[in-house]
């Protein structure tokens, strides 16, 4: 501390700067903006959208409500679109074939929206086969227990099959070990030197993806009850610099956070140590916890909206994947 000259008064005052929004505005280094916004979305088969009960706000779409969605998305400028398919009960298998069907539901996403905006929206596919298994596991179950070769050969023709209708940016969230390395040589293979691969490198077993479940329908199925056997401990932090760097070496162009929230340490170190696109992802539960507190009139919903999705850049992450995405960006380009 510096000695005050008039003794009982603080020469440095830290409320001088805080007092205007003209100064504060001068004074921060962090800023959130459209360009930071990866909008998770739904598909659904049929023509009607069905309301998803643990996440007030959010819907499964129709393939014409995606391209509708996705239109929209890139008049208010968020540059890229995550999606999800909810996949009808009676295409889940042991071995999640429908994953590789080239007309698949998502595969008919990508086709309708890239129809429909181009190269004016980035679509990102996640690469795993929850949504296709009759279990609800990430890769083929052997015996009980996910087995990570041969999962990661499916794991290859699903990005093929994804690639090949027109997606941008293949997303594997499987945390199976190698499929980096095998998915890039894979694509590189067949013409898709371009398409980008975003990691989710650092994916923790936790039970924020709850809703999430629900909206695509692994969770009733979930055989074994959990995926600890290939997602990370909550409890280790050297574990996600590891994955990140073994994904880098593999290939990855960008890496992902997963969950976002209560893992921003993890955000901040990966960030710090690999200085690559590092992105966090929002998770369903915690749309599901600020929605529900905000539905009870206990939070102001826009106002922690914006500062959670603040905090994400502040950690350093390049950019979220958020259910709140569109209402973000309604506000920040209102
Ligand atoms: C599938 C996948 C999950 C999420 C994204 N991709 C669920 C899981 O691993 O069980 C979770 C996203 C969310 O909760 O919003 N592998």
């Amino acid at each position: 501390m510096f000695d005050s000259p008039r003794g009982d008064f603080p020469a440095v005052r830290m409320r001088r700067v805080r007092r205007h929004d003209w100064s504060r505005r001068m004074v921060r280094e962090t800023r959130l903006s459209v360009d930071d916004l990866i909008w998770p979305v739904f598909v659904v088969e049929g023509d009607q959208p069905q309301a998803i009960a643990s996440m007030p706000g959010v819907e499964r779409l129709s393939l014409d409500g995606v391209q509708r969605a996705a239109s929209e998305a890139a008049e208010l400028g968020i540059p890229a679109m995550a999606l999800f398919p909810a996949t009808a009960a009676e295409l889940k298998t042991e071995d999640a074939a429908e994953a590789v069907n080239p007309d698949n539901l998502v595969c008919r996403a990508v086709r309708a929206i890239k129809s429909e905006v181009g190269d004016r929206l980035g679509i990102i596919c996640d690469v795993a086969l929850d949504p296709y298994s009759s279990h609800g596991q990430d890769g083929l179950v052997q015996h009980g227990y996910v087995v990570n070769d041969a999962t990661v050969q499916v794991l290859c023709q699903q990005a093929i099959v994804q690639a090949d209708a027109g997606c941008d940016i293949i997303a594997p969230s499987d945390m199976m070990d190698g499929r980096i390395g095998s998915i890039r040589a894979a694509l590189d293979a067949h013409g898709f030197a371009d398409v980008q691969i975003m990691s989710y490198a650092a994916k923790y077993a936790s039970a924020f993806y709850g809703p999430f479940r629900d909206a695509v329908g692994s969770s009733g199925n979930l055989a074994g009850g959990d995926k600890k056997t290939y997602q990370q401990d909550p409890a280790a932090t050297d574990e996600a610099l590891h994955e990140v760097a073994l994904d880098l070496r593999e290939g990855a162009d960008s890496v992902m956070v997963k969950p976002g929230m209560p893992y921003l340490d993890i955000i901040q170190r990966v960030k710090e140590r690999f200085a690559v696109p590092t992105y966090a992802y929002q998770v369903s539960g915690e749309y599901a916890m600020l929605s529900a507190a905000a539905q009870n009139g206990w939070l102001d919903r826009q106002q922690v909206m914006l500062e959670s999705l603040l905090a994400f850049k502040r950690a350093g992450a390049d950019g979220v994947l958020t259910y709140f995405a569109r209402d973000a960006a309604r506000c920040l380009t209102a």
